[in-house]
């Protein structure tokens, strides 16, 4: 290999390196919980983790676990096969079935991970006489799908209802045949929730379809956990939901799309990332089942996660924290400046509290923040742990 390349792509890292935004990864002994296990340079920590997607507590789950160890001596270890080759098996299609009835759909079909779902949605569905307008805060997998496609792209202000309007309405005077509207149900860097009822209005009055990524969602916000247009009244008005079994519903991987028939069944002919990529492992899509069972009734863990982001949102306030206001368990703490958060971090993990600092380009220059996420897998000594340790790390800092 030539050494200018290499030289080149060192250069970069160094640039990463010297902007303060390198990424280093801390390794985890142990399942994914509440409280985890974290290799150090002096050995082994426990830790109170504040930052997985966990949020029913449902990664190490003990039913989950029995299923999918039981598919694994039913179905086997993995399918090597594309779907429509030969890696469709019964539990694929009982796993879609069990989406689509969740979420209230005709069907759904079934991808790695989300991010090949919103990387799959947009290009079979929709091409250059069309118009795709998605919320300026969507997840890198929507923005990233939205490119694949030939449709022309508008973008309005985050949550911003008169500038959804404004760009409806100039779809429509460039002659737009199809009209898709794209938001994450759950903002996952705010936490803010999508204003779904006016955006289904909205749509609704300039004649465009709506689709709603809720992998912030699905499992612990709405009736049954079944999501933002649940928790928001409009329930089908929304045509198309994506969503992910990586986070609440198990934790482990893969995604969705829920939709009409036609919809599903054009996608199964053309989607890409569905078309030229391996079939979900079988013990995923077992656990992944027994995970929406469990979830579709865990209204006590539910209440639980709802109990700790109160009081975890409540404890930091008080304490003095500036927090980005809500009610998801995404609880963000704002810092402001990238190399405080950094600082910040720091201190928690010396505390025993697992957290990650976010700033530029995650989010936007100078608004950079600890993003603290609530799980019932936390009991509620834990909250006392983690609002105790943020106080004490907060003002050796002078934050406080
Ligand atoms: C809003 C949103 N969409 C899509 C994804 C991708 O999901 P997956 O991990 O299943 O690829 C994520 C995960 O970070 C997300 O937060």
């Amino acid at each position: 290999m030539s050494q200018d390349f290499l030289s080149h792509i060192s250069s970069v890292l160094k640039g990463i390196e010297a902007d303060g935004l390198y990424k280093r990864e801390r390794e985890i002994t142990g399942p994914q919980s509440g409280r985890i296990k974290v290799k150090g340079a002096s050995g082994e920590r426990q830790m109170v983790n504040l930052c997985a997607n966990n949020y029913l507590g449902l990664a190490d789950n003990a039913d989950i676990r029995k299923a999918a160890a039981a598919a694994l001596d039913e179905f086997g270890f993995g399918m090597a096969s594309v779907r429509f080759i030969c890696g469709t098996q019964t539990l694929h299609r009982e796993l879609e079935h069990a989406i689509a009835d969740y979420l209230g759909k005709d069907d759904a079909i079934l991808f790695a991970a989300c991010f090949d779902a919103n990387g799959a949605l947009f290009e079979p569905l929709l091409g250059a006489e069309d118009a795709i307008i998605s919320d300026s805060l969507n997840h890198a997998s929507i923005i990233d799908g939205v490119r694949l496609s030939k449709a022309k792209r508008f973008r309005y202000a985050q949550g911003d209802m008169d500038d959804l309007e404004t760009q409806l309405k100039q779809a429509a005077a460039d002659g737009a045949r199809f009209k898709l509207v794209v938001t994450d149900g759950v903002f996952s860097m705010d936490g803010h929730i999508a204003k779904l009822k006016q955006i289904c209005d909205l749509a609704e009055r300039y004649g465009a379809i709506v689709a709603v990524d809720d992998c912030h969602a699905t499992g612990h916000i709405g009736d049954e956990g079944r999501g933002t247009p649940d928790l928001t009244g409009v329930g089908s008005r929304v045509d198309i939901v994506t969503g992910t079994l990586g986070k609440t519903l198990g934790g482990a991987m893969g995604g969705f799309i829920a939709a009409s028939q036609p919809i599903i069944d054009l996608l199964r002919q053309r989607a890409r990332p569905y078309l030229f990529s391996n079939s979900l492992a079988p013990a995923v899509a077992a656990g992944s089942l027994k995970a929406i069972e469990i979830a579709r009734a865990a209204d006590d863990l539910r209440t639980k996660l709802g109990r700790h982001t109160t009081r975890f949102r409540e404890g930091l306030t008080q304490a003095g924290f500036t927090l980005l206001p809500g009610e998801t368990p995404i609880i963000p703490v704002m810092l402001g400046d990238a190399v405080l958060a950094q600082r910040m971090a720091k201190a928690l993990d010396e505390r025993g509290v697992y957290v990650a600092g976010f700033f530029y380009p995650v989010v936007p220059q100078g608004k950079a923040r600890i993003r603290t996420q609530m799980s019932a897998a936390l009991d509620d000594q834990d909250i006392t742990f983690a609002i105790d340790a943020f106080a004490d790390a907060g003002k050796s800092l002078g934050i406080i």
